[in-house]
């Protein structure tokens, strides 16, 4: 390690030591003042660089926010703040600590697998009861979101996804009313400029989403009833299976005995639906429209993360990886969120094209395992470099490299912490 990178690493540090409100770690100051649950995982695993203490604090801060049916939310209001809409009295949930009523993508368990392969044998009981709740929470989804059985597990709000504005969302959301009940005072835009954020007409239906859901009190089953939005989105699927996956090397250690079949159970269902998702004449990964029963024909960096499993062959991980590679010829930095030249593409607002530095450590892990280790190693190495000449910047714009968004963002600083660890 260079001295150059080792000041980087510093700066890494003090980003999260920043933005740590007690045990839990905000996504940046200002924009967004809450524990976010993806963020967190990934936050979990920068500290498990270099102390596993604050790594588990991080997951165990975040599992205070579990519902009683296993549902771990999206957002954790643990303290009041009034710089962000919507805040809690717009969610309406009943849990003990103020949540959001919708979950993201479930990275929990693969972040308690990063944590667990570092740390000694005094962590064992933490460990154990960290695994506890991901099995529930990986029960909750199997039950809440796939009560058919199908293998895959809908999405029922873009918010879920963790890619809020992709244009994968466009057509599912035209279907979406922009009416509200709840008057909507925006606060990002105050943050960061308006140019790079979702659009106010979006708005309007993440919000009547967020109405119809609390009048029916947050009930799963209701809520699939009467959603007019439903995808299975391919990240949300791919990560759940990946941290199913991960549960499964962690039971013999930490989990319950009885556990291991109802994991290898829902490993085989979901790696049914993920397979289902590939798309011949796309050649990607897709997410899904289930209300209109069709695949949603835009190619995403997400369409990427089902390498973190077990499920996509050798012709099509051969045919992925010579996209990553003529791909990464083309931009400055790692994969864009959405590839250059598809519908919808804008390399600086937000999920329609911008380089998220999270996405890039997925895929070069996923690369990775499916032997293509130069690859990989090309969507690591421009990543950490973006960053260190760009700062730690929420996403980076594909074509110029600029660091976009809110600045010092913890998940940027845990994933140059953990590129610069391996
Ligand atoms: C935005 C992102 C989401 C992230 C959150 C906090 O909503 O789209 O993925 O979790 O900000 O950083």
């Amino acid at each position: 390690m260079t001295m150059f990178s080792d000041t980087h690493t510093a700066q890494a540090k003090a980003i999260l030591a920043a933005n740590d409100r007690g045990g839990y770690t905000v996504p940046t100051h200002g924009l967004y003042p809450f524990q976010w649950n993806w963020d967190s995982a990934f936050v979990a695993m920068g500290f498990a660089t270099f102390d596993i203490d604050r790594a588990l604090r991080e997951l165990e801060r975040l599992a205070e926010g579990q519902w009683a049916d296993g549902m771990i939310p999206q957002i954790i209001f643990h303290t009041p703040a009034d710089s962000y809409f919507p805040g809690p009295e717009v969610w309406g949930t009943r849990h003990i600590i103020a949540t959001s009523g919708i979950t993201q993508p479930p990275v929990f368990a693969s972040a308690l697998k990063f944590i667990a392969e570092r740390a000694d044998v005094s962590f064992e009981p933490r460990i154990r009861a960290l695994f506890a709740v991901a099995d529930r929470y990986h029960r909750w989804f199997a039950s809440a979101r796939d009560p058919e059985a199908t293998g895959l597990v809908s999405t029922l709000h873009n918010w879920e996804t963790g890619r809020d504005n992709s244009p994968e969302w466009d057509i599912p959301f035209a279907r979406v009313p922009e009416t509200t009940t709840t008057v909507i005072r925006r606060r990002d835009t105050g943050h960061v400029d308006a140019s790079m954020r979702p659009t106010d007409a979006d708005y309007r239906r993440y919000i009547h989403l967020v109405d119809l859901y609390r009048s029916l009190d947050w009930n799963p089953a209701a809520m699939l009833a009467k959603t007019p939005f439903r995808v299975a989105d391919i990240g949300t699927n791919a990560i759940l299976l990946a941290a199913e996956e991960a549960l499964l090397a962690l039971q013999p250690r930490f989990g319950a005995s009885n556990s291991e079949a109802d994991i290898r159970a829902r490993i085989l269902r979901l790696s049914r639906g993920l397979s289902g998702l590939w798309n011949a004449d796309h050649g990607w990964y897709l997410s899904r429209d289930l209300l209109a029963s069709a695949p949603i024909a835009v190619r995403t960096s997400a369409g990427l993360l089902p390498l973190l499993t077990n499920v996509p062959d050798r012709a099509h991980v051969a045919h992925m990886s010579g996209v990553v590679d003529a791909h990464l010829d083309a931009v400055c930095m790692g994969i864009a969120s959405t590839l250059p030249g598809e519908p919808g593409f804008e390399p600086k607002r937000y999920w329609r094209g911008p380089v998220w530095a999270i996405i890039n450590w997925m895929i070069a892990e996923g690369l990775g395992r499916h032997g293509h280790p130069a690859l990989a190693e090309r969507v690591r190495k421009s990543t950490a470099e973006a960053i260190e000449r760009r700062g730690f910047g929420e996403y980076f714009d594909p074509t110029t490299g600029e660091a976009l968004g809110g600045a010092t963002f913890s998940w940027t600083a845990a994933i140059l912490l953990m590129l610069r660890d391996q």
